[in-house]
C-alpha cells in the first residue's frame, strides 16, 4: 500500500509509470469498445421488439374493423392490450375512411393522427408527432366493401423507446466504469506484486554500498535470480581489485621511504658542507615534499573511503574512547570532555577506520594548539550526528583556515607535524561527502565540525 501511495515511484520514465498508462489505456479502449457495441446491440434489439409489437397490433386492428351495412366503421371487439385504453397513455389507434368515418382509441382524448401515413397495404412507420409527443406510427391500407380506401394506424410514444435505452444505458456505464476501477485496481495491485523484488534488489544493491549487508540474499523470482549472482560476483571482484590496489599502493609508498632516507641523510650531509650547502638545501626541501606526498597517499590508501564498495557502519563512543585515551598521552596537561547532550549516540554511516582518522586528525590539532581544555560535543538531529571540536587555543583567521586544508601547509611551524592532518581529513569527508567546516570566533580557539549521516 505503502508502494501505491509513493508519488515519487511513479515518475515520469519509470517502468511503473509505463505500465499504469498502458493498463489504463487498453481499459479505456476495451471498457469504451464494450460500451458502444453493447448499447448499439441493446437499441437495435429493444427497437426490433417495439416494431414487432406494434405491427401484431396493426394487424389485430385490421382483423378488427368491420363495416356496417350503412357504410359506418365499427370494431367487432376491444384491442388484447389494455393500454390503448388508458387516456393519453401513450398508445393510440385510429381507423378512418377517406371522406367517411373516423373511429379512434378511447386513450386518444384529443388530437388525431395523419391518415396519410397509411397510404399502402403494406405495413409502413414513421416517426411523427402524436397527441402526447414524438410518436412511432405504423400504417396500412385497405378497402372497404364499397371500394373506399380505409387507414389503419397504430401510434405508440416515443419517449417509451427512448426511455428504454437511456434506462439501459445508465445501467450499462454505471457496471462498465465499476469493471474498469477494478480492472486498474488489479492492475496496479499487479505492477506493485512484480515490481516488489526490483525494488527490494535496489535495497540490496544500496545496502551492499554502505556496507550494511553483503553479499546480495534473499529470496528473488528466477528472472532476477541470474542478475543478483552476477552483480554479487561483480561486487567480489571489485573488492578483491581495491583490496589489491591498496595493497600495491602501500607497498609502493613503504618501498620508497628506504631510498628517500638516505637521500636525506645525503642532503643533510651537503648542506652541512659550506660548498655544497644550496643543492644540498634544494635536495632536502624537495625530499620533505616527496615524504609528505607519500605519507598523504599512504593514508589514502589505507582509508576504507576509496574502497567504497563496502563500508561499515560505525558506532561514535566505540571509536573516540580510545582515541580520546591515546590522544590524553599525547597532549598531558590538556583536558578532553565529551558533552553528548543527554541524547543516546545512534550509529553513523562511515567507516570506523575513517572515522577514527578523522576524529584523530581533528582532535590531534585540538590538543596541540589548546591552551588547557578540549570539548567534544555530540548532537543527533533530523538523520545527522553533528561532532563539533572545540578548543581554547589561538585559532586562525579565515584565510588561513582557506589554506589550511592543503597539503603541507602549516602555519605554526613552531609545534611538530607534517601539514598533512587537515588535507587527509577533508579527503575523508569529501569521499563520504560529509560536511567538515573549521570555523574561529575571536578569543575562542578553534571549532572543528563534522555532519555524520546516520547509518
Ligand atoms: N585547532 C587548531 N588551532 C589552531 N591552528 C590550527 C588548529 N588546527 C590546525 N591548525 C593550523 O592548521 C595547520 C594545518 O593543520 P594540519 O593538521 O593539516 O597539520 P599539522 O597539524 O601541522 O600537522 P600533522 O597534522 O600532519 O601532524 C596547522 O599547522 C596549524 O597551523
Ligand atoms: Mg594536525
Amino acid at each position: 500500500m505503502k508502494r501505491l501511495v509513493d508519488l515519487s515511484l511513479w515518475r515520469g520514465g519509470s517502468l511503473r509509470l509505463r505500465f499504469l498508462l498502458a493498463i489504463l489505456l487498453w481499459v479505456a479502449i476495451g471498457i469504451a469498445g464494450i460500451w458502444v457495441s453493447a448499447s448499439r446491440v441493446f437499441t437495435k434489439h429493444i427497437e426490433l421488439q417495439y416494431h414487432d409489437e406494434l405491427y401484431g397490433h396493426v394487424r389485430e386492428l385490421t382483423g378488427l374493423v368491420q363495416v356496417t351495412p350503412d357504410g359506418h366503421l365499427h370494431l367487432s371487439r376491444r384491442l388484447s392490450d389494455p393500454r390503448y385504453l388508458e387516456p393519453m397513455s401513450g398508445f393510440y389507434w385510429q381507423v378512418s375512411v377517406y371522406h367517411g368515418d373516423r373511429i379512434h382509441s378511447d386513450s386518444m382524448l384529443h388530437g388525431k393522427l395523419d391518415e396519410d401515413i397509411a397510404h399502402t397495404p403494406e405495413v409502413r412507420h414513421v416517426v411523427e408527432n402524436g397527441p402526447s409527443g414524438p410518436a412511432i406510427v405504423y400504417g396500412l391500407t385497405g378497402l372497404t366493401p364499397d371500394g373506399r380506401v380505409i387507414h389503419y394506424l397504430i401510434a405508440t410514444d416515443k419517449r417509451y423507446l427512448d426511455e428504454a435505452i437511456a434506462g439501459f444505458t445508465k445501467e450499462l456505464t454505471l457496471w462498465l466504469l465499476a469493471l474498469a476501477a477494478m480492472l486498474v485496481g488489479t492492475g496496479l495491485l499487479a505492477i506493485v506484486l512484480v515490481l516488489r523484488p526490483l525494488d527490494r534488489l535496489g535495497a540490496s544493491v544500496a545496502a551492499l554500498r554502505t556496507g550494511a549487508r553483503e553479499p546480495l540474499e534473499g529470496p528473488f523470482p528466477s528472472e532476477i535470480m541470474p542478475l543478483v549472482s552476477d552483480l554479487n560476483a561483480y561486487a567480489a571482484d571489485n573488492q578483491a581489485m581495491i583490496e589489491r590496489s591498496r595493497v600495491q599502493a602501500g607497498n609502493l609508498a613503504h618501498s620508497l621511504r628506504t631510498p628517500l632516507a638516505v637521500i636525506i641523510d645525503e642532503a643533510e650531509r651537503l648542506s652541512a658542507n659550506p660548498a655544497t650547502r644550496a643543492p644540498g638545501r634544494t635536495l632536502l626541501s624537495q625530499s620533505e615534499v616527496m615524504i609528505q606526498q607519500i605519507e598523504y597517499h599512504l593514508a589514502r590508501a589505507r582509508s576504507a573511503a576509496t574502497a567504497r564498495s563496502s563500508i561499515k557502519a560505525s558506532v561514535i563512543p566505540e571509536i573516540l574512547g580510545p582515541v580520546l585515551n591515546a590522544m590524553r598521552k599525547l597532549h598531558p596537561g590538556k583536558t578532553f570532555d565529551v558533552d553528548t547532550n543527554g541524547k543516546i549516540v545512534p550509529g553513523v554511516a562511515i567507516d570506523p577506520v575513517d572515522l577514527s582518522e578523522l576524529l584523530s586528525i581533528l582532535l590531534d590539532n585540538a590538543g596541540k594548539w589548546a591552551r588547557s581544555s578540549v570539548t567534544i560535543s555530540i548532537s543527533p538531529v533530523a538523520g545527522v550526528c553533528t561532532v563539533a571540536i572545540l578548543d581554547d587555543g589561538p585559532g586562525m583567521s579565515l584565510k588561513q583556515i582557506e589554506d589550511a586544508y592543503g597539503i603541507g601547509v602549516r602555519h605554526d611551524p613552531s609545534s611538530p607535524g607534517t601539514g598533512l592532518g587537515l588535507a587527509i581529513a577533508r579527503d575523508i569527508a569529501d569521499a563520504y561527502s560529509i560536511e567538515l567546516d573549521l570555523t574561529c570566533s575571536p578569543g575562542n580557539g578553534l571549532k572543528a565540525m563534522v555532519k555524520l549521516p546516520l547509518a
